[in-house]
């Protein structure tokens, strides 16, 4: 494995969680993800899926969970069945797990070989009532016509136990996974660092007419080097006004002297996850306007992170951070005080400079699991990111940060990567004198 080995009291304590929230007398079964494919004999790779990594902490394709708490027999309470290897498989893709490894890692001492899931699973389904199953709640979904192993699971369910009862699994891990254990937030902390690094690199690397995917090569460099996974999501490296679309990734750009470059970027490291955004300009030195911009962002993360702390709702929490922007915006000139003061509250004017939202929770999900309707509690971690996109003026500027709440407030997780302006400039020119 890329990453330390994480303590299974972790997974323990998750199941232990988890069933104490199931009805009596049911099975939970989760599975692990697809591996997804491409074209030809090519792949993807593999994710796994975060309900299943969360109560067992096991990172291999073809894998499940079954939790049977009140089972009649001790065995039956908890079985983890992997994929058994074979002389093919040893050859072309190296080594799976063994029964003692995933019992190591999970903390289940049962592990049986997939191929006898159905077999085992007959044994016990009809001392129970039901079964829990995953499925994916996330309130941003994509759902296509891909048939997941979720939906293929569901089916299988349905045609072979027609008459027991079927619960979600999600509702119950989404209600867990919002609040985060030590383990957790380190694991993070641990994202978020090699992220700092990777932000360090870009800082010694940007340089008028280079192109936005060197810089993202920097980003991929670092955290191949230290061990993440994978980049949390596809990372954003864009130069000038490419920073106004806020989902652009193509990264193919010229960064041209006098262009600032928004960087939104995160490291997946043991499966959890870091999300940063931080913006410089290409030649070392912020233009005038960029730098009120900046500093109008920077006052919104400022003041608006303040405000993550526990017993505040998400959707008050998103009001007052709009106002902290609106506020910025009139300051900048770009809205005009008193057509704010006659604005159609459904249709308020920051729209046109400030689009998203400025909080999300972030885990084993960059955009976590949870509802927003519950009141943020310590133990949660979210990122705070403010932004202000001016296409016009080819200025596009996100500062985000990580925090976890605490009883009084929040820490900042990612407090060591550079934000302020000067700190910012000297950086990248502290390589210009080097060179
Ligand atoms: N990079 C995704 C986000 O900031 O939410
Ligand atoms: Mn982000
Ligand atoms: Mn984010």
């Amino acid at each position: 494995m890329r990453y330390q080995t994480i303590p299974n009291s972790l997974f323990i304590k998750n199941r232990k969680n988890f069933i104490a929230k199931t009805k009596k007398n049911t099975i939970t079964i989760l599975t692990s993800n697809d591996v997804k494919h491409n074209n030809a004999d090519d792949v993807m790779g593999f994710t796994q899926n975060n309900d299943l990594f969360y109560l067992s902490g096991i990172d291999q394709e073809e894998t499940i969970l079954v939790l049977y708490p009140d089972a009649y027999k001790p065995e039956n309470r908890e079985i983890l069945f992997v994929k058994e290897t074979n002389e093919h498989i040893k050859i072309w893709d190296g080594d799976k797990l063994t029964k003692e490894q995933a019992s190591e890692i999970s903390g289940i001492k049962r592990v049986e070989w997939l191929h006898d899931f159905e077999k085992i699973l007959q044994l016990i389904a009809f001392e129970a009532d039901g079964f829990y199953l995953g499925h994916n709640e996330h309130i941003k979904r994509v759902t296509n016509n891909q048939q997941t192993q979720q939906d293929r699971m569901i089916d299988w369910c349905k045609d072979k136990y027609p008459l027991h009862k079927l619960h979600r699994a999600a509702k119950i891990t989404r209600e867990l996974r919002i609040v985060k254990s030590e383990i957790e937030v380190a694991l993070i902390q641990k994202a978020a660092d090699i992220s700092v690094e990777g932000f360090h690199r870009v800082l010694q690397n940007v340089q008028p007419d280079c192109k936005e995917y060197e810089l993202e090569a920097e980003l991929t460099y670092t955290l191949v080097k230290r061990g993440g996974t994978r980049h949390a999501f596809k990372p954003i490296v864009a130069s000038g006004k490419n920073a106004c679309a806020l989902h652009y990734n193509v990264n193919d750009d010229t960064c041209e002297d006098g262009e600032m470059i928004l960087m939104d970027f995160g490291v997946c490291y043991g499966n959890y996850n870091s999300d940063t955004t931080r913006c410089i300009p290409s030649n070392g030195k912020f233009s005038e306007r960029q730098k009120e911009v900046y500093s109008a962002v920077l006052h919104c993360l400022k003041e608006g992170s303040k405000l993550l702390k526990p017993g505040i709702l998400s959707a008050d929490y998103e009001k007052k951070m709009a106002s902290l922007v609106e506020e910025q915006l009139i300051k900048l000139g770009l809205l005009d005080a008193s057509e704010v003061a006659a604005q159609n509250p459904d249709k308020p004017l920051y729209k046109k400079y400030f689009m998203h939202g400025t909080a999300h929770h972030l885990g084993l999900d960059v955009h976590d699991v949870g509802l927003y309707s519950r009141v943020f509690e310590a133990g949660m971690v979210l990122t705070c990111e403010p932004g202000i996109y001016i296409p016009e003026e080819g200025i596009g500027c996100r500062l985000e940060n990580d925090y976890v709440l605490t009883e009084t407030g929040n820490i900042n997780l990612t407090a060591a990567m550079p934000i302020e302006i000067e700190e910012i400039e000297e950086l990248i020119n502290k390589k210009n004198l080097v060179k």
